[in-house]
């Protein structure tokens, strides 16, 4: 089998991959472009991809006929990836689902507290030698022990989140979902449903995105939904940049419809708008909500769990298509 991985991965992973199936390595981490994915695709059985990657219809039409029969994603997000073109194409996709809830709660809990306590705005203030000592009413901000968070998208890392905010900060928790999670899941996270998402919007004091992007949730924060939400609430996005729409969330910031912006994800990814960076009532960090050993070093056994399934002829654990 022949195996070609699209980015750098962590040491233990690429050695595994690297003795166990001679694959080939991305030494320098460059991104991949369509034509090199295609060829890829072409000399490859297998493709180890990452959220880099743009494997759209057009990329996986452009290597038609080719060798490659399995799409390893190393991440459990994948709207890089057109399902369809690949199941046209009899290609089987896999994620790695689960092994990164922890850490991207853990991520999303530090956006809650960042953009609430004001402390990039305080770190960039010290780094610039601007802070002139303890005042009584230096950046102030907003408490978040009992505060009520809504989660948009109530899957594991939604749950996570609940958890974490309602055992750890005493907050009320509200989700909006596509499904009503079941009565044991709704216990342990403390998270009531709530029936629609403009009810969740009016609610919170934090909106935290959780949610798959898909074009039913591209831009499902917008102008008019941004606008049910309370002046003083703040949005959190560990999910995907599109589910935001950029250019809305900045009006709504101009316009003082809401208190401020936490984002680890971003519509154009590597490119952070101008004007959010600007801002300083946004927190903005470079989509690392999964980067701790831990989970990607599980991101990436994960991934060589659904190789070896399909080595074997195994049905393969995390089998999108
Ligand atoms: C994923 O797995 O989809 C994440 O966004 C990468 O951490």
């Amino acid at each position: 089998m022949r195996i070609i991985v699209t980015r750098k991965l962590p040491d233990a992973v690429e050695q595994e991959l690297v003795s166990k199936y001679g694959a080939r390595l991305n030494a320098d981490d460059h991104q991949f472009t369509r034509d090199e994915l295609s060829a890829a695709m072409r000399e490859a059985d297998i493709v180890l991809c990452t959220l880099t990657d743009d494997l759209s219809r057009a990329t996986i039409d452009a290597a038609a006929g080719a060798r490659v029969r399995l799409l390893a994603n190393f991440g459990v997000g994948f709207n890089h990836i057109d399902l369809a073109a690949a199941r046209d194409a009899g290609i089987i996709v896999t994620n790695t689902p689960g092994v990164l809830t922890e850490d991207t709660a853990d991520l999303t809990m530090l956006l809650i507290l960042a953009i609430a306590r004001r402390a990039s705005e305080g770190e960039r203030e010290l780094r610039a030698g601007r802070w002139r000592g303890w005042r009584p009413t230096h950046l102030l901000g907003a408490r978040v022990t009992g505060k009520t968070l809504g989660i948009v998208g109530f899957g594991r890392i939604g749950q996570a989140v609940a958890s974490r905010a309602h055992h750890g900060f005493g907050m009320r928790v509200l989700y909006h979902s596509r499904h009503q999670a079941d009565a044991a899941i709704e216990h342990r996270t403390g998270a009531t449903s709530v029936g629609s998402l403009e009810a969740l919007l009016h609610e919170a004091d934090f909106v935290s995105l959780h949610c798959p992007a898909t074009p039913e949730t591209r831009h499902l924060i917008n102008a008019d939904t941004l606008r049910e939400m309370q002046r003083h609430a703040f949005l959190v996005n560990t999910s995907r940049g599109d589910v935001v729409d950029e250019a809305a969330l900045i009006a709504a910031l101009d316009e003082g419809v809401i208190a401020g912006a936490a984002l680890d994800v971003h519509e154009q990814e590597p490119v952070v708008n101008q004007n959010l960076i600007a801002r300083e009532s946004v927190v903005l960090l470079p989509h690392i909500g999964s980067a701790t050993v831990e989970s990607r070093v599980a991101m990436g056994r994960r991934a060589i769990a659904n190789i070896e399934a399909f080595v074997e002829n195994r049905e393969l654990p995390d089998r999108l298509v």
